[in-house]
């Protein structure tokens, strides 16, 4: 891939350019690369402990009922949904679609004059802190820079002369492929650095500041410059991040419901999760600023350990309530983090099912500061199963993650990257948005016609919003307080599945009147006969 070319790229996703101001950062020093020998754990007034207690505990199971994370119902939340007795629009125009339909804009508050001074050292654990390089993946990383003169007898790799697998040719349609020759499976088959494989991470790193512009790409390692390092599904990245950032005891923000893997990669880690209301336009701006009032100005100076360390959000097509977060809305909960000094963690892998242009602009297109991670994932749209996606963040904060995979997984695997990273080359981004020109119109008509499945049986038992993004429908079902029995012990027997709301709770114990039906895998006959097979559950249980 040639020089970015932000303007073309942003038009493809039917985004208006803008001349993006850059503010020069004056960060405080941040954390050991990844790459260089780590230096001593910061001092241990920076670092991190678990505190006497939260001042507003939540703690993952003990939340009391109608708490906070009861969203739905909270008074002038949400505008009514879809269902009986109210109007919707069309299947082709999801509710929330005028409030996303807006260009990339400066934020409505003026604009910093500065980027806030990070201390990135604020935010890790005492474990994350201590993390070194591996000398042994520094001299592989090495010798995969260096030139075929080189003879090196450092290697611990394998000779892959002996592998039986000598070379493959995948089809990827219109009578194309992707070959692996025998010297590119020789790579393939072998160890390769942690970050990932350097034309893959290359070509990621250019998509990124063209699709997203962000402000940190050009910032120094030590501000927070824009990283990025591929990770074995989204999941490990959100994984590796939390644990890199959560202390026993801390206390961080999200929307439930919310994605239940998620959930239980937190709640082992013992923090209090605080629930943001949030209505189908994703969290609500004005709740948020709520629950932070409990935290003064002096906390804030003081670095109080009681902060919030983050907020994480799904931002497009939430699994599984299928809110989407208006570009608004974004604005107005970045200027909260800076605020309160917290780190968004954007977990984004419905972002390539965006039903309308132009895409919303993500927090990372934000992020002046470097204070968001996001998450992405191939997942959605070239495959689940090769286990592959990308962290992108402050370089200080990713290289953290990057030790932990030097001791854990040690990198995704090399062919799987090398796979990803052919079709890549071969598809160029214009190629690459293409295919997920495809992919939308796939799941925009697998929505579609889920919508008037519910139409036509749900209309008086339920109630759902149209989601402008992603694969999920989530209905709350009218007189039943809590699905769990309706559909775990009734459901099968009429031979229709979905998911009980209660999953994605953050106590999971608590009742929910909603399930998580997806449009992904079944034919628009076979919606139709599952939301008749529910009609008739939900009637027998009335
Ligand atoms: C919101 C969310 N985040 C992360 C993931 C994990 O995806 P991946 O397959 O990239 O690990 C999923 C998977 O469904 C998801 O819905």
């Amino acid at each position: 891939m040639g020089e970015p070319c932000v303007p073309r790229l942003l038009h493809r996703i039917g985004v208006q350019t803008r001349s993006a101001e850059r503010n020069r950062p004056a960060f405080t020093a941040a954390l050991p690369a990844a790459t260089a020998p780590a230096a001593a754990p910061p001092p241990r007034s920076q670092l991190r402990r678990p505190g006497p207690g939260p001042r507003r505990p939540r703690s993952a199971e003990g939340a009391a009922p109608g708490d906070a994370h009861r969203p739905a119902r909270r008074p002038g939340a949400a505008p009514a949904p879809v269902g009986a007795g109210t109007e919707r629009a069309g299947p082709h125009m999801p509710s929330s679609a005028g409030s996303r339909r807006c260009p990339l804009r400066p934020p409505p508050l003026p604009a910093p004059r500065r980027p806030a001074d990070m201390n990135y050292s604020r935010f890790i654990t005492t474990v994350s802190a201590a993390r070194k390089a591996s000398p042994i993946r520094l001299l592989t990383e090495l010798m995969q820079k260096s030139p075929p003169s080189l003879i090196s007898l450092a290697g611990g790799a394998p000779n892959p002369n002996v592998f039986p697998f000598k070379r493959a040719t995948v089809a990827i349609g219109h009578g194309t492929a992707v070959e692996i020759g025998e010297d590119l499976m020789k790579r393939a088959l072998q160890y390769s650095a942690s970050a990932g494989i350097p034309e893959l991470l290359s070509w990621l790193k250019d998509f990124q500041r063209n699709l997203h512009n962000p402000p940190t790409a050009n910032y120094s390692p030590e501000q927070g410059q824009m990283e990025v390092c591929v990770t074995t599904g989204s999941q490990e990245g959100l994984c590796k991040v939390f644990e890199m950032l959560i202390n026993p005891g801390d206390n961080i923000l999200l929307d439930a419901p919310t994605y239940s893997g998620t959930l239980a990669a937190l709640r082992p880690l013992g923090c209090n999760i605080i629930n943001v209301p949030s209505d189908q336009h994703g969290i609500i701006p004005k709740a948020l600023k709520e629950i932070l009032s409990t935290w003064s100005s002096e906390d804030v100076k003081n670095h109080s350990h009681h902060l919030p360390k983050f907020l994480y959000t799904i931002p497009n097509g939430c699994n599984p309530t299928g809110n989407s977060l208006t570009t608004e809305r974004k604005k107005e909960i970045y200027q909260l983090a800076r605020k309160y000094d917290f780190l968004i963690i954007e977990d984004d892998p419905y972002y390539f099912l965006q039903f309308e242009k132009p895409w919303a602009p993500t927090f990372l297109s934000m992020d002046v500061d470097g204070r968001v991670i996001r998450t992405d994932s191939f997942s959605k749209i070239l495959s689940s199963g090769l286990r592959i996606g990308f962290l992108t963040g402050p370089k200080p904060l990713i290289d953290r993650v990057i030790l932990h995979i030097q001791v854990s997984t040690m990198h995704t695997s090399t062919f799987t990257q090398i796979m990803i990273s052919q079709l890549l080359q071969q598809w160029g981004e214009k190629g690459f948005l293409e295919h997920i020109d495809r992919v939308v119109e796939f799941y925009r008509t697998q929505r579609d016609a889920m919508l008037i499945a519910a139409d036509k049986w749900l209309k008086d038992l339920a109630e759902w919003y149209p989601p402008a993004a992603g694969m999920f429908l989530w209905i709350k079902i009218k007189g039943v307080s809590d699905t769990q029995q309706l559909i775990m012990e009734k459901a099968l027997q009429k031979e229709v599945l979905l998911v009980p709301g209660g999953a994605f709770n953050i106590d999971s114990s608590e009742p929910s009147s909603y399930v998580r039906a997806s449009f992904s895998l079944s034919s628009p006959g076979q919606m139709d006969l599952a939301f008749k097979r529910l009609a008739d559950l939900i009637k027998e249980a009335l």
